[in-house]
C-alpha cells in the first residue's frame, strides 16, 4: 500500500457525532501523527482504518481500493495492517519468540521462515537476547517492544499504533520513540500513530492532524502547526502560549490588558483580535515596544523563566539572555517582541477557556 485516503468520514455512536467530515491522504512512507486531548475521535480514527468501526458516512481507500464505504467493508484480518494498542496485550504463557512468531504460526507460515523472521524482528526492537523469557520476566518497555516486533513481523506496509508509549517513563518513551521512527524509516512504512502528548508529536511525524472535538483543526507539518497555527485552540495545544485582547490597526496591535502599550504588527487583521505571544518570543532589550516591572525570575540553567508585570498582566518570559541576568526582581525592563500570533477575535478563546474551567 502507497497510500491511504480518508475521504469525508463520519463517525457517530447514537447521536453523538464523534468524528465529523475527516479528509485526509496519508502519503507512501509517511509517519502521521494524529493529535489532541482526551475524547476527541482519535483511537476511533485508527480503529476505523484498521477496519475495527465501520464509518457511519465516507469512505476510506487502501490505494484505490475501497476498504469502508457505501456496502463495502474489508473486514481487518484482509487489511494487512498491523496494529498496536494501547494496553499491549502479550501472551503471558508464551515466551518473546512465541509471542512475536504468533502472526506468522497461525498462518502456517514454515518454520524456517518463522525463525528467520522473528529473529530479524527482535533485532530490530533490540531483543535478540531475551527470546527466550517470559513476559513476567521482561521490564514495561520491552514488552511494548514484543508488541510492537509482533506487529511488525507480518511485514504490514501501515501500521497503526495507539498511544503505544503512554505506559513508560520519561526517559523509556524518549528512547523508543527514536526506535520507532528508525524502524519506519528502515522499512520505509506508512505509519498512523496516535498521542495526545505534542512533544512525542513533534519529534516523529511528517505530519500532525490536530483533532478538536472529532473536527480536524489544522494538519502540517510540525513547524507549520507549530509557527502558523490556524486558531487559537491550536497555538494554545501546542508549546506555551499567553493570550491578549486587542485592536489591530495599521502597524499594531493595541493591548488593553499591556497597560494599553501596543506591539508592532505587519499582518492584515484589523479591529478585535486575540494576539498570542509565545514566551520565548519575548525578549529583553533596551528599546521595545513594551515597558514593565521584573516579578520573579527563575534560573533553570538553560534559560531564565521570568515573570514581568506589565499593566494588569504578568507575561511570562523565556530567555537565555544571560546579559540581563543581573537585573533585580523590581527594576524597570523593557521588552521586544519577536513574534506575534494575531486572531480574528471570534469567540473560540472564550469558548476555550469555559472549557478549560
Ligand atoms: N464504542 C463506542 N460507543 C459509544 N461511544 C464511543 C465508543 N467508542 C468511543 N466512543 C466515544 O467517542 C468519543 C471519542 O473516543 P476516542 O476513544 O476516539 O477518543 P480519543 O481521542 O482516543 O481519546 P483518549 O485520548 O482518551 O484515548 C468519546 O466521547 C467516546 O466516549
Ligand atoms: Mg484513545
Amino acid at each position: 500500500m502507497a497510500t491511504v485516503t480518508i475521504q469525508k468520514v463520519t463517525k457517530a455512536f447514537g447521536d453523538n457525532v464523534v468524528l465529523r467530515e475527516f479528509d485526509a491522504v496519508f502519503g507512501e512512507g509517511e509517519f502521521i501523527t494524529l493529535l489532541g486531548p482526551s475524547g476527541c475521535g482519535k483511537t476511533t480514527m485508527l480503529r476505523m482504518i484498521a477496519g475495527f468501526e465501520r464509518p457511519t458516512e465516507g469512505e476510506i481507500y487502501f490505494d484505490d481500493m475501497l476498504v469502508s464505504g457505501g456496502r463495502t467493508f474489508v473486514p481487518p484480518e484482509k487489511r494487512g495492517v498491523g496494529m498496536v494498542f494501547q494496553s499491549y496485550a502479550v501472551w503471558p504463557h508464551m515466551d518473546v519468540f512465541e509471542n512475536v512468531a504468533y502472526p506468522l504460526t497461525i498462518r502456517h507460515t514454515p518454520k524456517s521462515e518463522i525463525k528467520a523472521r522473528v529473529e530479524k524482528v527482535l533485532a530490530i526492537v533490540h531483543l535478540s537476547r531475551y527470546a527466550e523469557r517470559l513476559p513476567s520476566q521482561l521490564s514495561g518497555g520491552q514488552q511494548q517492544r514484543v508488541a510492537l516486533a509482533r506487529a511488525l513481523v507480518a511485514e504490514p506496509k501501515l501500521l497503526l499504533l495507539d498511544e503505544p508509549l503512554s505506559n513508560l517513563d520519561a526517559k523509556l518513551r524518549e528512547s523508543m520513540r527514536f526506535e520507532i521512527k528508525e524502524i519506519q524509516q528502515k522499512l520505509g512504512i506508512n505509519v498512523v500513530y496516535v498521542t495526545h502528548d505534542q512533544t512525542e508529536a513533534m519529534a516523529m511525524s511528517d505530519r500532525i492532524f490536530l483533532i478538536n472535538r472529532g473536527v480536524v483543526q489544522q494538519c502540517g507539518t510540525p513547524e507549520e502547526i507549530y509557527n502558523t497555527p490556524a486558531n487559537q485552540f491550536v497555538a494554545d495545544f501546542l508549546g506555551k502560549v499567553d493570550f491578549f485582547k486587542g485592536e489591530a490597526r495599521d502597524g499594531e496591535v493595541v493591548i488593553p490588558a499591556l497597560g494599553g502599550q501596543s506591539i508592532p504588527y505587519a499582518g492584515a487583521q484589523r479591529g478585535k483580535v486575540d494576539a498570542a505571544i509565545r514566551p520565548e518570543n519575548f525578549y529583553f532589550t533596551a528599546d521595545g515596544p513594551l515597558h514593565g516591572t521584573l516579578e520573579r525570575q527563575y534560573y533553570l540553567g538553560d534559560v531564565d523563566d521570568c515573570r514581568v508585570r506589565i499593566g494588569e498582566s504578568l507575561v511570562r518570559v523565556i530567555t537565555n539572555g544571560f546579559a540581563f541576568r543581573t537585573l533585580k526582581t523590581g527594576a524597570a525592563v523593557t521588552l521586544g517582541v519577536r513574534d506575534m500570533m494575531v486572531f480574528p477575535d471570534d469567540g473560540l478563546l472564550e469558548q476555550m477557556l469555559e472549557i478549560s474551567t
